[in-house]
């Protein structure tokens, strides 16, 4: 059988040989804590259950939905993008739902690459922002995302000639993984560098609901300017505790909002009608969900700092994200830190080269596992550590 060389093409998935230990501990039966995956482990809120379950029973929602998204979904966006981040959009040409953040974020690139075109992604970055232009036949070039920088990609050290053939700018901040928060005046900056080398922004915004200390993380469409060069991709799966039901939205440029749209009416038939209501029901009943969620992350945040503090691994706590974005001890590079934690501690900590080059250095944290187990984690991580199991 020959297949298609699109996905040789990927990056490896550097999990793939950590996933393979973690079964085999399994199986000799050591619990292992997994701190690796951004996946919430608390319900999605109840009158978005009862929203579904509802609208389940009704025959109305049986049928193949439209890639246009219900009136009532385009109609709860657009008041939640007003009431949250001042920002108005035209449900009928500036909304459209999305399987999920991930699909849009792939798929985007299937509209706006060509083969031999280039695509600017953050690096440490979400891996779909390499895979979806590798399937589109386009070059992707990092950006570094640098401590010293803040986490955000330098626009000025871009060569032209790169930024001529690109079409598309990835940015996500919140970010994943570095817990990164946008600077005032970045977006502005972005808008310009699009409008100098007319690209496109895509905004990944999965994690603007989960910020900390006060902090309120913006819209990328909040920026004079923003829905002439780009989208925002908002995702209710961090906020809502919502990873499963796949549900987000793609909001902003018409244009780019309308591609995406003719795109997915070849791709899937839409959103089902019944998880469109339970995101209306989310975004308008259960809008402070999200500040509940904060709390219990902070809460996590400031139980993760303080322990990795005391063992020597000092750390920012991050203003959003559920993530902590650590530099490995001297000595070790990610992978072999990570394997050290699963082998002392039965930790499962990602390596940060998993999210791109950049991330050589780094592992990430997640507080998406119950306060109980990630204090049991960090304890252990804590007693490996005095012991002098792990040299730091
Ligand atoms: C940066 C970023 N973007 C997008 C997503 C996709 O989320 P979803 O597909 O669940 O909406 C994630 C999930 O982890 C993420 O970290």
């Amino acid at each position: 059988m020959r297949f298609a060389r699109r996905l040789d093409d990927v990056p490896p998935y550097l999990f793939a040989e950590l996933e393979r230990k973690i079964a085999a501990k399994r199986r000799e039966g050591i619990d292992v804590i997994s701190l690796g995956i951004g996946d919430p482990d608390l319900p999605t809120p109840e009158p978005v259950v009862t929203a579904l379950a509802a609208a389940a029973r009704d025959p109305a929602t049986h049928q193949y939905p439209t890639n246009h998204g219900s009136g009532a979904f385009r109609e709860a966006v657009a008041g939640f993008y007003r009431d949250r981040f001042g920002v108005e959009l035209d449900p009928g040409s500036e909304i459209v739902p999305a399987l999920g953040g991930k699909e849009a974020v792939a798929h985007v690139s299937l509209v706006l690459l060509d083969p031999g075109d280039v695509c600017l992604a953050p690096d440490p970055g979400y891996p779909p922002y390499t895979s979806g232009p590798v399937f589109s036949g386009a070059e992707v070039r990092y950006l570094p995302l640098e401590e010293e920088n803040g986490f955000l990609p330098d626009l000025d050290a871009i060569p032209k000639e790169t930024a001529g053939r690109a079409n598309l700018l990835f940015l996500n901040y919140p970010n994943n993984p570095t817990g990164a928060v946008v600077e005032p005046g970045y977006f502005e900056r972005a808008v310009e560098f699009a409008r100098a080398h007319d690209l496109v922004v895509v905004h990944d915004n999965a994690y603007s609901e989960i910020c900390f200390d006060g902090y309120r993380a913006p819209s990328f469409l909040e920026t004079p300017g923003a829905k002439e060069v780009g989208i925002e991709i908002f995702s209710l799966s961090k906020g809502w505790n919502m990873t499963g039901w796949r549900s987000a939205i793609v909001a902003g440029n018409a244009e780019v909002v309308d591609r995406y749209r003719h795109l997915k009416t070849n791709l899937d038939s839409g959103m089902f009608e019944a998880v469109q209501r339970a995101t209306v029901a989310a975004l308008t009943e259960s809008r402070d969900f999200p500040r509940e969620m904060s709390e219990v992350y902070q809460r996590r945040r400031d139980l993760v700092a303080d322990a990795l503090h005391a063992i020597g691994l000092p750390v920012e706590r991050p203003k959003a994200t559920p993530y902590f974005w650590v530099r490995v001890p001297d000595g070790y590079t990610s992978e072999a830190f990570a394997e050290l934690v699963l082998e002392q501690a039965a930790v499962v900590v990602s390596p940060g080269p998993s999210y791109g080059p950049s991330g050589e250095g780094y592992f990430r944290i997640s507080l998406t596992v119950p306060d109980k187990q990630l204090e049991e984690a960090v304890g252990r991580i804590e007693s490996s550590l005095r012991a002098g199991i792990i040299e730091t």
